[in-house]
């Protein structure tokens, strides 16, 4: 079986680990301090126990799960993985920085993909020195409840990274779906603007945060509002997809929402600060 690293350990590193894990493979979680990281553990507890009390499943699975799972905040433990999944913040200088410095320290047969929501990957690909293993792995928020994988070549990754990534992406129980390179894929191409434009929707006071989001759950039969998703995804995560779209394409449709750009500003960034579109104190 695969050794699988993931690197940040944030609301999709640690849904991915415990996917991963609950799936059969040995995982080492990493982010940058060992606090840091063990918050994440924490949140993989939490819900493994919210399935344990569902009776989705036993306790002794929970156990056997996080046994699976090593923390980490140093690179040396994981030279030795098979696949690395990045999922740090949504930033290319930082992900960039990373994909150089893990191509220097990493077996070179491992293949490193990337869980950005928007950013170019053929860009990650060409900053390593193995353009050929370097593809995009896009899960989606809670990653352990979610179906769908979006897999993603870079212009350079070779068919043998791909067949294995699919494999793997089979093996933890996801439906993958094929992309080739394009800003925001297919999914974030079509949700994030939709959500841009709840946000202009209410800053233009048409109508109020729940009302918004009723009128679409109601009359489109979405599961959640675009706001209420919004605060979900991280609103910081929204922000920066609608400006890689925006840059990409250079299309005024895709420009974001200046309410969206001023809550981000002030660190209202949804859930994880327990304040958004809703409060969640
Ligand atoms: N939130 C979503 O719904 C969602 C969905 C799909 C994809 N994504 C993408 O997944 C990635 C992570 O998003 P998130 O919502 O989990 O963010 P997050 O802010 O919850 O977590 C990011 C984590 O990365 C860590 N980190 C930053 N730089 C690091 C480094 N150099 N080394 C190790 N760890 C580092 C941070 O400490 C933090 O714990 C982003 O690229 C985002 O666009 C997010």
């Amino acid at each position: 079986m695969e050794k699988i690293a993931v690197i940040g350990s944030g609301t999709m590193g640690s849904g991915i680990a415990q996917t991963a894990a609950a799936n059969g493979f040995p995982v080492v979680l990493k982010d940058i301090s060992a606090e840091v990281v063990e918050k994440g553990i924490k949140k993989i507890e939490k819900n493994l126990q919210r399935e344990v009390e569902k009776q989705k499943i036993k306790d002794d699975q929970k156990k056997e799960i996080l046994n699976r799972i090593d923390s980490t905040f140093e690179l040396e433990k994981i030279i030795d993985s098979d696949i690395i999944i990045e999922a740090v913040s949504e930033n290319l200088k930082i992900k960039k920085s990373l994909f150089k410095e893990l191509d220097k320290a990493v077996n070179p047969e491992c293949i490193i993909v990337s869980n950005t929501s928007a950013l170019s990957i053929t860009e990650l690909a060409a900053s390593t020195t193995r353009p050929d293993k370097i593809m995009g792995m896009h899960f989606f928020n809670p990653v352990p409840q979610m179906k769908l994988v979006e897999l993603i070549k870079a212009f350079t990754t070779s068919e043998n990274t791909y067949k294995k990534i699919e494999k793997f992406s089979q093996a933890i129980n996801k439906k993958a779906v094929l992309v080739e390179e394009a800003p925001g894929f297919v999914v974030n191409r079509i949700l994030i603007p939709m959500i841009n434009e709840a946000v202009f929707i209410l800053d233009e006071g048409r109508a109020e945060a729940e009302n918004i989001d009723k009128a679409v759950q109601l009359g489109a039969n979405h599961p959640i509002g675009p706001l209420k998703l919004a605060d979900l995804i991280g609103l910081d995560v929204c922000l920066s997809i609608m400006e890689t779209l925006y840059s990409e394409f250079s299309d005024p449709k895709y420009r974001p929402a200046p309410l969206l750009r001023k809550m981000v500003r002030s660190g209202k960034l949804g859930r994880k600060t327990k304040s958004g579109f809703y409060d969640y104190n």
